[in-house]
């Protein structure tokens, strides 16, 4: 026997076939610098030697092994504590791990893992080159496409399709279809962002036009479409852009020469495939309230981010999702972002910067050093937060404002030094 790929993944399997008496015979591997695994000998000339399993764990990078290795003989393994009901097929190249079990009328392809503890129910469909990782469970009638990975410990309920090359990340709860080629996680599971998988021998290439809608038909809503076209010219990304929802125009209405209004969020809540989506709304607690009737598992949220934002130390700088950066912004070392926020232009994060959820800064906003911001607050034109001042929630900075020490939740601050100002 011998194996293609001497990885730790090709430890498990080597341990597979002690368990079953079957000598392996060499390994081989495209890393000259490897040249044992486990006493093994590693080749890096593959003249025919079969059979042979393709033990490499990335499902991209199996395929394209297994398409290299022509008329070869691919064996089939299952660690005898493997439990596999007898109504089950199998496709060849599969390795089947220690404990995991198998029920009737599953269909598994070729190339597949089926990893440690992986629990796979009744009538389930997996694809060739699929990868079920450790203790996922997948319930009856689940159906995994071609190539795709779902990661430990996650749970596939009763009839859910897994689209093809999709991730679904460890932990996840997955209670909605997952398109092909998109990367999803959490509990409950949604898509975060989709792929370009470009493979082409036996043609993986899911290279979608990722479609992208902006919410807010107004002048942040312009602001933002005109972004996109930029980050498209740039060549960063491609996105599809397809037109605005908005409650408050009818549908049909054009947006400048941006799109048309395609509808409001009822309209939106029942989009029936993948969709990015970015608030264009400057009001954070309305941004805020917009994000939360959004419901439609389809919707997911990239980072709008101009390609001429600048980050000294692109290492130490963290983003989550949702957020919207303009022209002109640039963040220096050790800056968290957090998700949703608008930056509209031209705005400075100092070192350590962290901002929350749904803040919205408006251009020539700067955050001085070590400046933590909470949540749902808004700086108006041109005010500055100087060093290490701590602004929580639901806070407004005037336009020009200077806020020189800790506001006070929900109010309003004016003026240089920033005071308090309350409205009659
Ligand atoms: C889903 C996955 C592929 C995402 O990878 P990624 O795009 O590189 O994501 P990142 O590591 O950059 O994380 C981005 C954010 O998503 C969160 N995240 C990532 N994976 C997550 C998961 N599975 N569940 C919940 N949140 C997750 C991170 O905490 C991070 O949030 P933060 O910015 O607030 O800190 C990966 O995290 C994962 O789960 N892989 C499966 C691993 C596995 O099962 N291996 C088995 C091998 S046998």
């Amino acid at each position: 026997m011998y194996l293609y790929g001497a990885s730790g993944h090709a430890k498990v399997i080597i341990d597979i076939l002690k368990a079953l008496n079957i000598k392996v015979d060499a390994l081989f591997d495209d890393d000259e610098a490897i040249n044992e695994l486990l006493s093994i000998p590693v080749k890096h000339q593959w003249c025919g030697e079969s059979p042979i399993i393709v033990s490499i764990g990335n499902n991209i990078a199996r395929k394209q092994i297994v398409d290299k290795l022509l008329n070869c003989d691919f064996a089939t393994v299952r660690h005898p504590s493997a439990v596999i009901s007898p109504n089950v097929r199998m496709g060849k190249g599969t390795v089947v791990m220690q404990g995991a079990i198998i029920q009737s009328g599953a269909t598994v392809g070729s190339h597949c893992i089926l990893n440690t503890g992986a629990s796979i129910d009744h009538e389930c469909i997996i694809e060739d080159f699929a990868h079920i990782s450790p203790q996922a469970t997948l319930c009856g009638n689940v159906h995994v496409g071609e190539g795709a990975w779902i990661g430990a410990a996650s749970v596939v309920i009763p009839g859910v399709k897994i689209g093809k090359w999709s991730i679904v990340g460890a932990g996840s709860v997955v209670v909605h279809d997952v398109p092909d080629g998109a990367v999803a996680y959490g509990n409950p599971c949604r898509i975060r962002y989709r792929q370009d998988c470009s493979y082409s021998q036996a043609g993986i290439s899911i290279v979608t036009p990722n479609q992208i809608a902006v919410y807010g038909a107004g002048g942040l809503g312009r602001e933002v479409a005109g972004g996109i076209a930029k980050i498209n010219q740039s060549g960063k990304e491609r996105w599809e852009f397809v037109g605005f929802y908005d409650d408050n125009k009818d549908a049909g209405t054009d947006v400048s020469h941006y799109g048309k209004v395609l509808g409001g969020m009822e309209e939106l809540n029942a989009v029936d495939k993948p969709l990015a989506l970015a608030i264009a709304i400057g009001d954070p607690n309305v941004r805020h309230q917009i994000f939360q009737r959004i419901t439609n598992p389809n919707i997911y949220f990239p980072n709008i981010i101009a390609p001429s934002f600048r980050i000294l130390d692109p290492e130490t700088f963290k983003i989550g999702r949702g957020n919207i950066i303009q022209e002109g912004c640039s963040a220096t070392c050790d800056v968290t972002v957090g998700d949703f926020n608008v930056l509209n232009g031209s705005n400075v994060l100092g070192h350590d910067v962290v901002v929350g959820d749904f803040n919205v800064l408006m251009p020539a906003v700067r955050l001085s050093g070590a400046v933590e911001v909470g949540c749902c607050n808004l700086f108006g034109v041109d005010s500055v937060v100087l060093q290490k001042v701590k602004v929580g929630s639901s806070v407004t900075l005037g336009a020009g404002s200077v806020l020189m020490t800790k506001p006070k939740d929900g109010h309003t601050y004016i003026g240089v030094p920033a005071k308090r100002f309350d409205f009659e």
